[in-house]
Parts: structure tokens; C-alpha cells; sequence
């Protein structure tokens, strides 16, 4: 409480301010690596058991691509923003093309009846297959892979029963179901012209993806609107699958769903009242622990939380009128980035940000403070996917030879200083041997990736399995 750790001071100083800011979100190397060793646990009682909280899904794609998969594929994309559909043809040797449309969802559709939301992707790939690709009923079916980027839990790959909404959707009716089932019947419904023949995550896509164009890919994540990894594990390590009959050996891609680590007991991640007041306000309370600390989604939120307190507080913007600042979600994670990467002596675009879209003039000092915020809660976001990374890393023994990680999504590719916070907090957990953990822009893995996979999947039904 601040009001006990400055008892006498009268007005504090965003200098003050910041250095309760700092102890609040900064992780030591010791704690990352007790994170570290609790999240190793989750993942492997995950693997273990169905119905965990991290429920290490097998993913159905078995082992790597070989590089050579060829064709023509469609490829669906509903991620957490938008919703894209692509034709993706694959040439051979790691190359590929790809042709794409992109729609914004609304608020709206997220949290509209289940089916009709898969009616209206299914809409938008019959206008991209008819107008954009100029194709007709006349013409053969193109096979469809569909990244849908929600836990899934599935007994083949053309199938996923949604365990539960992430990332703020909520539509009706659909949890609990087989989601393949309910597109493959607005497909049928509204007489598209594609074949669904694999429901992937995005994780597991850019795995795939990234593993095509560099055969060192091992693990991927995404740091976008979500939080989550995928890697390659071995069937003899994977014991609820037991009953399947693979061979020991067998390569099965794991969507971990990483981001409900910590979900309900929150036990092992240090939350702060910011975040418990995210989750406490959420549409899944007590879900997602480890993506509300995490994730492009939630990030904003955090410094917005600050800047309320501090405006309750009486110790901001005094005497200006701040209701913009008061709408919950009103702070982008964008406008982070663009803080972050203002190197202005001003820092102008601190001022742009808070003029232009809060109506609120800003001092230097509060500007400079602002910035250091952003840098704190950008940090502990990468360090606590580091831990992410470094206990899959551990739990598979990739720290001697070192691994590359595939990493995609609008925090890792536009959020400043991402990827070196990300690589500093590894070599924070394990030392020098840290360096050769190494990530990299993945491929797109959920156009590209989900192709690869369709390609896998027919070429693993041509040769009689299913
Ligand atoms: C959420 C979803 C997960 C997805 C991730 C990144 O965590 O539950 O399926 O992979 O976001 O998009």
C-alpha cells in the first residue's frame, strides 16, 4: 500500500512512484527460475493426464515436414483481431506463395451465437475462393486447413472440441463442441467450395511453418493477442496417448495452451492488484493467469490500471479532465510500443499519445515516467515467456545443442526490444549456455503452417492412415 510506504511525504515524486513500480514488476533471475520449474511441472502433468490445467493438446500432426509438401491449399485464420484467408501454394524446398484477404472482426462477432460466427468465416472464404480466386462450383474443391487459435482438444486432426474461450471471445453455444464439426456444417450450409481437412493451432502451424524454411525450429510461440508454444514431443513421452498404438519414437506436435499456467490456484506467478483487477473484470475470471500478464491484449490494460491509480491518487493530471483515460481497454499495447521506441529528448510521441487520443497535457517528468512504465510492464512480459520458453527448453534438453524458437505475433514482431528482453532473461535463467536458445521471426504459421499441415495430412491419408 502506497500510503504506508511513504507515511510523511506529502506529495510524492513520479520518481517515488516509479520505484514502487519497479519492485512490483520486476523479476529476478531466482524467481524466473522457480516460475521455471513449476511451469516444467504443469507441462508435464499435462502430458500425463487429460483435463489438466495446462492441457497439452496433442496436435495430430505427426513429426516434420519434410520440406518437399506441394500444392495449392486454403488456409482460415481466426486468431484474436482478424480473420484472414489466404491461398497458400507450396512449391517444395521450404518455398511457398501465398494470396490473402484480411477482415476486422467486431466486438459484436465475438461474442455472437457460436455457429454464426463460423457462418460468417465461412462467408468470407466463399467471396475469397468466387471473387478473389475467380474459382466455381465447376472446379475442384480446394482443401482447407483452419487455424482456429483456442484450446481444442482433439481425437483427429479434422476434429477440436473448444474447451473454453480465450482472449475476450465469449460467443454462445459453441464451447464444449466439435468446432470442425460445426464449420464443416456451414460449409455445407452456404454450399462453399473448400474441404476442411485439418483444424490447427496457430502455434502448431508456425511450428511446422518454421520448421519447413529452418529444420533447427524446435519450438514455437506466439506472442500476439494470446500467449502460447508448441513443440515437437516424442509419443513414449506423451502418457495419455498410450492407447493409441504409435511408436515410441513418434513425433506428435503439443499445443501446450501455456497460457492458463497458474490459472485458478495462482500459486507460482506474482500478480499484481493490476492484474488481479484484469482478471477479476474479465469475461473468465480466474483463466488464463499466465496470457493476462502476458499477452498484446492485456498489456495496455496493465498501464492504464497504473495511470487510474495514480490519477485517483490525486497525483496526476490535476484538475484536467481524464474520463478517456478511465474507459477500461482504452490504452492499446500499441501505444506502449510507440512510447517505448520515442527517443526524443521531449519525448513527443509520449506527448502525442496523451494529447491526441486522452486529451491530457503531460509534463517531462511524467512523460519520462510513462516511459519507464512501459518498459517495466513490457519487460515482465518478456521474462516471463522466457520461462515459458526455457521449461520447454529444459524439459526436452535442447540447452546443449541450443535451439532455434519460431516466434510470431504483434508483440514479437512490433513491441520494441522484445526479442532481446526474451533472450537477456534466458541467459538470466540457464547462463552463458542461454545464447543458444535463439529466436527468430517465425514463418506465418497460420497461412503457411496450416498448408503444410493439410499437405501432411492428405499425404498421411494417401498412404492409408488416418
Ligand atoms: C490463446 C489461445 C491459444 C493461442 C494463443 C495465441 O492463448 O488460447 O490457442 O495459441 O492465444 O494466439
Amino acid at each position: 500500500n502506497a500510503d504506508v510506504e511513504f507515511p510523511h511525504a506529502e506529495k510524492k515524486t513520479m520518481a517515488d512512484h516509479l520505484r514502487k513500480y519497479e519492485s512490483l514488476l520486476t523479476l529476478t533471475p531466482q524467481r524466473m527460475r522457480m516460475i521455471v520449474h513449476a511451469i516444467e511441472d504443469t507441462l508435464d502433468n499435462g502430458l500425463r493426464k487429460d483435463g489438466q490445467v495446462v492441457p497439452m493438446i496433442p496436435a495430430f500432426v505427426f513429426g516434420w515436414p519434410t520440406g518437399e509438401e506441394k500444392g495449392d491449399y486454403l488456409a482460415l485464420d481466426l486468431g484474436g483481431t482478424n480473420l484472414r484467408v489466404c491461398l497458400v501454394t507450396l512449391l517444395g524446398h521450404g518455398k511457398f506463395e501465398v494470396t490473402q484477404t484480411k477482415y476486422r472482426l467486431t466486438e459484436e462477432q465475438k461474442q455472437d451465437e457460436g455457429q454464426a460466427l463460423l457462418d460468417f468465416c465461412a462467408e468470407c472464404l466463399d467471396s475469397f475462393i468466387r471473387d478473389t480466386l475467380g474459382r466455381t462450383d465447376e472446379d475442384e474443391k480446394l482443401p482447407l486447413g483452419f487455424t482456429f487459435s483456442y484450446p481444442c482438444s482433439q481425437e483427429r486432426i479434422d476434429h477440436g472440441v473448444l474447451i473454453r474461450w480465450t482472449k475476450g471471445f465469449g460467443a454462445p453455444n459453441i464451447e464444449g463442441r466439435d468446432v470442425a464439426a460445426m464449420f464443416k456444417d456451414s460449409l455445407t450450409r452456404l454450399n462453399v467450395p473448400a474441404e476442411l481437412t485439418a483444424l490447427i493451432n496457430d502455434t502448431t502451424g508456425t511450428l511446422i511453418a518454421s520448421n519447413y524454411v529452418d529444420p533447427n525450429t524446435k519450438i514455437a510461440v506466439i506472442f500476439g493477442t494470446g500467449c502460447n508454444a508448441a513443440y515437437m514431443e516424442t509419443a513414449v513421452s506423451i502418457p495419455k496417448i498410450d492407447k493409441m498404438g504409435l511408436a515410441k519414437d513418434q513425433g506428435m506436435a503439443i499445443n501446450c495452451e501455456w497460457g492458463a499456467f497458474d490459472s485458478f490456484d495462482h500459486q507460482h506467478l506474482p500478480r499484481t492488484k493490476y492484474d488481479i483487477i484484469i482478471d477479476e473484470s474479465s469475461n473468465k475470471p480466474g483463466e488464463q493467469s499466465f496470457e493476462k500478464m502476458i499477452a498484446g491484449l492485456y498489456l495496455g490494460e496493465i498501464f492504464r490500471l497504473v495511470v487510474c491509480e495514480l490519477i485517483d491518487a490525486g497525483d496526476l493530471f490535476l484538475g484536467q479532465n481524464t474520463y478517456k483515460l478511465e474507459k477500461a481497454y482504452a490504452f492499446d499495447t500499441a501505444f506502449l510500443s510507440l512510447m517505448e521506441s520515442d527517443v526524443t529528448d521531449e519525448l513527443l510521441t509520449v506527448i502525442g499519445v496523451f494529447t491526441h487520443f486522452f486529451g491530457v497535457e503531460t509534463t517531462i517528468e511524467e512523460r519520462q515516467f510513462f516511459k519507464k512504465l512501459a518498459v517495466l510492464i513490457g519487460t515482465r512480459a518478456a521474462r516471463l515467456s522466457a520461462c515459458g520458453i526455457a521449461a520447454i527448453v529444459s524439459k526436452k534438453g535442447y540447452l546443449e545443442e541450443g535451439c532455434a524458437v519460431g516466434a510470431d505475433g504483434s508483440l514479437y514482431n512490433k513491441y520494441p526490444n522484445f526479442a532481446d528482453r526474451v533472450h537477456t532473461a534466458l541467459t538470466d535463467i540457464f547462463g552463458e549456455k542461454g545464447k543458444k536458445i535463439v529466436t527468430h521471426h517465425a514463418e506465418d504459421g497460420s497461412g503457411v503452417g496450416s498448408a503444410i499441415i493439410a499437405a501432411m495430412t492428405k499425404a498421411r491419408k494417401d498412404s492409408g492412415f488416418y
